[in-house]
Parts: C-alpha cells; structure tokens; sequence
C-alpha cells in the first residue's frame, strides 16, 4: 500500500517530464503543459510510453489538447473534429451535440493522442467482408453510447456487429516478438459470442496469416476457443486463431466472468511471457486472471504480431462481434504490474459515470418526459415503446422515425394509486398509460377505475441488476417490469409463466430512465 501510494507521487511529478524525454527521443512531438496525469503519463513514467492512445471521452496525456475524434454527419456529409474542453481534459461532447442536431453523425475518426498517427479510421474487408460500400465495416452511430467522465457528458464508441475500425500502417507498434502492453476502457454489459470484440495488435493486410500475428484484447463469451468461469463476458487474449483464457485454448478456471458495466480490460505480452488482468473502472483495484508462458502450441512462441490496430473486429475483420469501447492504448514494452495498477487509479479517479444516460430530464419527477432503457446485454439499444397498444422494446436511435420516438417516450405521472410510486403517460396518446392485464403490459386508456389505477402504478426501486431503475407492480409487488422475446410484462423471479423466467430476470428488470426520445 505503502508502496504503491509512493510510486503514484513519484509518477505525479516525473510524469510529464518523462513523457516529452520519450517523445524528443522518439522524433515526436509529445504532449506538453502537464496539469494532472493522464494514462500515457504515467506508462511513459514507467518506461513503457504509449505508441497508440484512443478515447473519445477524454485526453490520455496530461497536456493533451488535440481532437479526440471526428464525426461525419449524414446531412451534408461536413466533418467536425470533437476536442477536449480543457488541455489534458474531458470530450467536449457539446460541439457533437450542436453539430449532428437534427442528424446522424458517425464516428470517421479515432484520433492517435500519442502522435505517432496510429488513428483508426473505417476498416476495410480482409478475409471477411463488412456490410458497408465497398465491404468496408461500418462506422459507429455518435450518439449511441452516452455517458459522463467527471460530471461530463461524453461519447463512446458502440460496436454493433458490422462496426469496425483499424489501421493497417501504423508507426512504433510492437511487431514479431517484440513486447507490448495495452488496455482498454469497455462497457462490461454490452457483449455477444460473435467473432470478435477485440482492441489491439493484429494483421496488417486484414486476413487470417496464422497463429501468433495477433495480441489483442477480446471481451465477451464466445466460447469457440477459450472461455473462463461460469457463463461469462470474459476478458480474453486474441491471439489469432484462438481466444485464450490462459495458457490453452480451453477452460481456464482464473479468468472470471466479468460485467462491470465500466470494465478495465488487460492485454501484455513478451517473448514467452504474458498476462490478462482486469478490473473495474470505477472502483477498486486490478486483478491479474492469466500471467504465465506463451501458449504450446505452434506458432504462438515466438509471436509473429504484425502492428496493425484493430477495434471492434477479428484479426481478419470478422464483424460478428459487439461492445462498446471508451478508452484505450497500446504500449512500446512490457508494462509493470505497478505501472497498470497505477494507470486503473488514475481511470478510477477519471469518475466514469451513466448518469450521461438520463441527462438531461431522465428523472421520474412528476411531469418530466423520459424513455426507458432495457440494460440486458443484448438489447441496451431497445427501449419500451407501445405498438398497437401493445407495450414492446424496439430498437430506438436519433434516425428513427418521429412515430417510434414518441411511442417510446412517456410522461412521469404520480402513481395514479399510490403518490409514492409513478404512472406512465403515453406522450402521444395523452390519457392513455402503461398498465397491466394478465401479467402483460399495453397502453389503455385510463377509465378511471382502481383497478386501472392500481395496474397503472409502478414503484421505483435500485435496478435488480446493480444498473437504473426496477419498477414493481403496485399491486403486484413481487413482479417487476420485465422484457421478455422484445414483449413487456411484470414478472416475477421465477414462476409458472416463460416471462417469469429466473434466467436474465435481475437484467431484464432493470431499466435505464433515459432522456425522452420526443
Ligand atoms: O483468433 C480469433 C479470430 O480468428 C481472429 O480474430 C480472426 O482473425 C480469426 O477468425
């Protein structure tokens, strides 16, 4: 402890200066005017200097007040470069906002902060093809994955499968056997088993060369080569041709399942040597699930890596995969335990949030306007709209139609039975509210019975899952509303009904109050 709180005010103060010894070394400019610490800061401190820095919340050097990324919108195609809103600080989110109003704007470029120009842009196809022109993959909607960092409000990356980003000639990334460290800043419940969610080292021409040409980090429970304990997301390596929990490719009982919804993720490696360690964003400190030799099997010692850059794919541009990234970087030389330890304090202190979710109006205050967002893993784009006075989760995002923004947005009412609870008023069926009838739930119109009153009323409680909110039934109060196949119910944890379900029950209950949609 001790130690550790005197290696961080040794970091504190060498930190910057180490940064711009590396950078004239290297024959970059480096960033300059140090306030704070920023990730690369301290990696550079540690004799382990950022050779890649990607984040689209906030700079990762102290003296850092370049674009963090571009966006592109749909209307007039125009570009627009998201800066910091103070050196070494916070996205400003707002120059998104105000740029893409009344659009879509894509996320085209993922600055490199180290200045070395390892960006990504648009992944081109490799082995496999990505659905846009051209078999490019596809860029990443802008606005998808709200948040704040310290307060405020920013933007990360959301992968959708089909989504993807690379660079294939980059300058100073580790290659061959060379050692590397690098970690990234995920949403840790939005995952699948496609192929692969991974940020890191990979091929350069985009195709498959053979075991050992990747050293990446992969995040999700794809199970086709390694996984780890219990059911997963797991933090894994993607080492081409294979997902390593450990050592092999199989069961490897360290490596937990791991879903913080802000998840510090760990990829390192040198000659016969490497490691996953992991984390949680907001608190705590890191945990190392792997740190041994280098696989034994051919072709994975010594390690062939190649020094492209890859987010949200595999080495050979599968786009199965989806996640969500915020931040991360990639380093020349093994980075010590301490450095990463010092690096996750310096995240934890960053104060990632989700409050950027509900923001602004995202309150259940009597009269505010607000949607509400599933938190499952598979489905945090989907929020509960009213379709044929049935109440569904549908996919909602800023290019949705006006008809489906406003069937997912509804007004806070007081509970219409009890004032300590809350009533849901369609937005654009005013009178008519969210109610259930045989455990499903649909829009009616309010006939001012108690039993419509009752079946109206809904009381707030902590999301079940640790995420949002978790609505119970007023006169129902051990079933929750619950998604269930996109259809919406109360449901209890557990019971005769499919929707009452114990599998998933805690995520499908637990709901994001998020700014309207209309
Ligand atoms: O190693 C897992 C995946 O296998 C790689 O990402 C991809 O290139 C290959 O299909």
């Amino acid at each position: 402890m001790t130690k550790l709180r005197h290696l961080k005010r040794a970091l504190v103060s060498t930190g910057a200066a180490v940064a711009l010894a590396a950078g004239l070394l290297a024959g970059f400019s480096a960033p300059s005017q140090a306030a704070t610490q920023g990730p690369c800061d301290i990696y550079a401190a540690g004799g382990t200097p950022c050779v890649a820095a990607h984040s689209t919340t906030r700079a990762l050097y102290a003296g850092y007040n370049g674009p963090l990324y571009q966006v592109r919108r749909s209307s007039d195609n125009a570009t627009r470069d998201i800066g910091v809103l103070s050196t070494g600080g916070v996205a400003n989110a707002g120059t998104q906002d105000s740029f893409c109003a009344n659009t879509t704007c894509l996320i085209s470029i993922i600055y490199d902060q180290s200045g070395r120009n390892n960006r990504l842009t648009q992944a081109p196809p490799g082995g496999f093809s990505g659905p846009a022109p051209g078999g490019y993959d596809n860029l990443a909607v802008a606005t998808a994955a709200p948040i704040t960092v310290g307060g405020h409000k920013a933007y990360g990356v959301y992968v959708a499968p089909g989504t993807g980003y690379r660079n294939n000639n980059t300058n100073g990334v580790a290659t061959g056997d060379q050692p590397e460290g690098m970690y990234a800043i995920f949403d840790g419940t939005h995952y699948n088993g496609g192929c692969c969610f991974d940020y890191g080292n990979a091929e350069t021409n985009s195709r498959d060369n053979g075991n050992g040409r990747m050293e990446a980090i992969y995040f999700g429970n794809n199970k086709v080569w390694g996984y780890g304990a219990g059911n997963g997301p797991w933090i894994m390596a993607d080492l081409e041709n294979g997902l390593f929990s450990g050592v092999n490719q199989h069961y490897n009982a360290n490596d937990p399942s791991i879903s913080h919804r802000f998840l510090t993720a760990i990829v390192k490696g040198e000659p016969n040597h490497w490691a996953i360690r992991g984390g949680n964003a907001r608190s705590g400190n890191l945990s190392t699930f792997y740190n041994g030799p280098r696989p034994n099997v051919s072709g994975y010692n010594p390690m062939r890596k190649e020094g492209a850059i890859i987010l949200g794919i595999g080495g050979d541009n599968s786009v199965g995969a989806r996640g969500t990234f915020y931040e991360g970087v990639m380093t020349s030389g093994y980075p010590s335990d301490a450095t990463e330890n010092a690096v996750q304090a310096n995240i934890v202190a960053a104060g990632y949030d989700t409050s950027g979710d509900s923001n602004p109006g995202g309150t259940l205050t009597p009269g505010s306007a607000i949607s509400l967002r599933a938190t499952t893993a598979c489905c945090t784009d989907r929020y509960i709209r009213h379709q044929n006075d049935n109440a569904v989760t549908s996919v909602i995002t800023s290019s949705s139609s006006s008809l489906d923004k406003n069937d997912a947005t509804w007004i806070v009412r007081s509970g219409l039975a009890s004032s300590s609870c809350v009533s849901f008023e369609s937005k654009n069926y005013p009178g008519d509210y969210l109610r259930h009838q045989n455990y499903q739930l649909y829009r009616h119109r309010d006939d001012g019975s108690s039993l419509f009153a009752a079946d109206a009323t809904f009381c707030p409680q902590a999301g079940k899952n640790g995420q949002g909110t978790s609505f119970a039934s007023y006169n129902f109060p051990d079933r929750f509303i619950r998604h269930y196949d996109n259809t919406v119910y109360i449901a209890s944890n557990g019971g005769s009904h499919t929707f009452d379900s114990s599998s998933l029950w805690s995520d499908d209950v637990s709901w994001v109050v998020s700014q309207p949609w209309a």
